[in-house]
């Protein structure tokens, strides 16, 4: 067969916060050659599969020699000589193989990393683009590009709490098109900061992380940017909001502290009678663990009260895991869930996760990670999974813009086929 696999092997790489990584490298009997390399998460869930570091010395601890190792070795006899273009079955032997139920042992950056060269080698064997192979003659709709643009909390040094502030350029007519209002507004965005003498240095998804002195100020500010860059709040452009609420709760229960803000401690009701505050008053159209991770009844309550009128996305409580997904299903919390890759650590289970929420009637949201490579996986991912939108990073930093630049050429590449929606 010629999508045999013949070579897979893997090199430690730098990531976009200049951590080491995993690479893989994948040959196939017909001579195809493929790569990929694994990203990384700084505000993770406590269930997510388990990213293998070497905690020695070189790289205070943060090396990948053992992931690496493990691709050369155990995982490259078990793969030699199967169909590559079976990536059910490549997955599940590598999650056989590691036999602990967060890939721990092998780990989730070994794993990944050749699961998403499998994947890119079968792809190329067949002679088509990796988004085709993987969705499809009918993968023809290019996400919406939810652009982080502000940041706080853990991503941040100011008041603000919540970690991302995006623009979801939703009235445009096309990728292309949203993409350019979105970068615009970036752009204006740093001129109304560097007037009001704020910083307009940038945090590891290249959004800016001004002093605000409130989580208002933030929003205030980005709406401002919407107007001066001629676009209309709600119509043209609505914002997400991802609060990553686990950072400002010490057990990750329903009790908060909004520590940066200053605005302090809260339990779940306080903080949704906030949060309704908030988008009676701004265009928020979608908004990411409102709740910590621990707070299923605060999932609940946030999506009883606002899921009808906004997306209501979990990531830390869901892991992109389908026993947990299938949690917040049974239990009405949210009503869709964040796609990160690595947080499961393979692209079969990921595409369950994805299939589980959309039979479930849910929305899914594909996202990067905060540590990223200059790899493209990702935007062919999204086009593949048909989820309508993704969040992959700000106007700048070139690990983000390389996946933008992928959809433009996506999109150009399908011309008159391509579809572009929010909803
Ligand atoms: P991470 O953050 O990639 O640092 O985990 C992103 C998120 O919380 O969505
Ligand atoms: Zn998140």
């Amino acid at each position: 067969m010629n999508s045999t696999i013949k070579n897979i092997s893997a090199l430690e790489i730098l990531d976009s916060r200049g951590n080491p990584t995993v690479r893989t490298y994948v040959i196939l009997e017909d001579g195809t050659k493929s790569f990929a390399s694994v990203p990384s998460g700084a505000s993770t869930g406590q269930n997510e599969a388990v990213e293998l570091r070497d905690g020695e010395k070189r790289y205070n601890g943060t090396g990948v020699q053992n992931a690496v190792n493990n691709v050369n070795t155990e995982i490259a006899s078990a793969l030699v000589g199967k169909d590559a273009s079976n990536q059910k079955d490549i997955d599940y032997t590598m999650i056989e193989l590691d036999g602990t139920n967060n890939k721990s042992r092998l780990g989730a950056n070994a794993i990944l990393g050749v699961s998403m060269a499998v994947a890119k080698a079968a792809a190329s064997s067949s002679k088509l683009p990796l988004y085709a192979y993987l969705g499809g003659a009918n993968a023809v709709r290019i996400p919406v590009p939810c652009m982080n643009i502000l940041n706080g909390g853990e991503h941040a040094d100011n008041s603000v709490d919540f970690q991302e502030f995006m623009l979801v350029p939703h009235g445009a007519p096309s990728f292309k098109e949203g993409l350019r209002y979105v970068a615009e507004t970036f752009h204006i965005l740093k001129g109304i900061l560097k007037s009001k003498g704020m910083a307009t240095s940038v945090g590891d998804e290249g959004g800016f992380a001004p002093n605000c002195a409130s989580n208002e100020e933030a929003i205030e500010l980005i709406i401002e940017a919407i107007k001066k860059a001629n676009y209309k709040p709600g119509i043209d452009m609505s914002i997400a909001i991802d609060s990553a609420a686990n950072s400002f709760s010490p057990n990750l229960d329903g009790n908060y502290d909004l520590i940066w803000s200053g605005l302090g401690k809260m339990k779940t009701a306080d903080l949704i009678e906030k949060s309704a505050e908030w988008l009676e008053k701004y265009p928020i159209i979608l908004w990411e663990d409102p709740v910590s991770e621990g707070d299923w009844e605060g999932y609940i309550t946030f999506t009883k009260r606002f899921g009808d009128k906004i997306e209501v996305v979990g990531d830390d409580n869901f892991v992109t895991n389908t026993k947990y997904i299938k949690k917040g299903i049974e239990m009405g919390a949210c009503n869709s869930a964040l796609i990160k890759l690595n947080q499961i650590g393979s692209v079969t289970e990921t595409i369950e996760a994805v299939r589980m929420c959309r039979e479930a009637g849910w929305r899914y949201f594909l996202s990067h990670r905060s540590g990223e490579t200059e790899d493209t996986f990702l935007a062919d991912f999204a086009v593949a999974m048909d989820g309508g939108h993704l969040k992959t990073g700000s106007a700048c930093r070139g690990e983000r813009i390389a996946k933008y630049n992928r959809l433009l050429e996506i999109e150009h590449e399908l011309k008159g086929r391509s579809e572009y929606r929010w909803k």
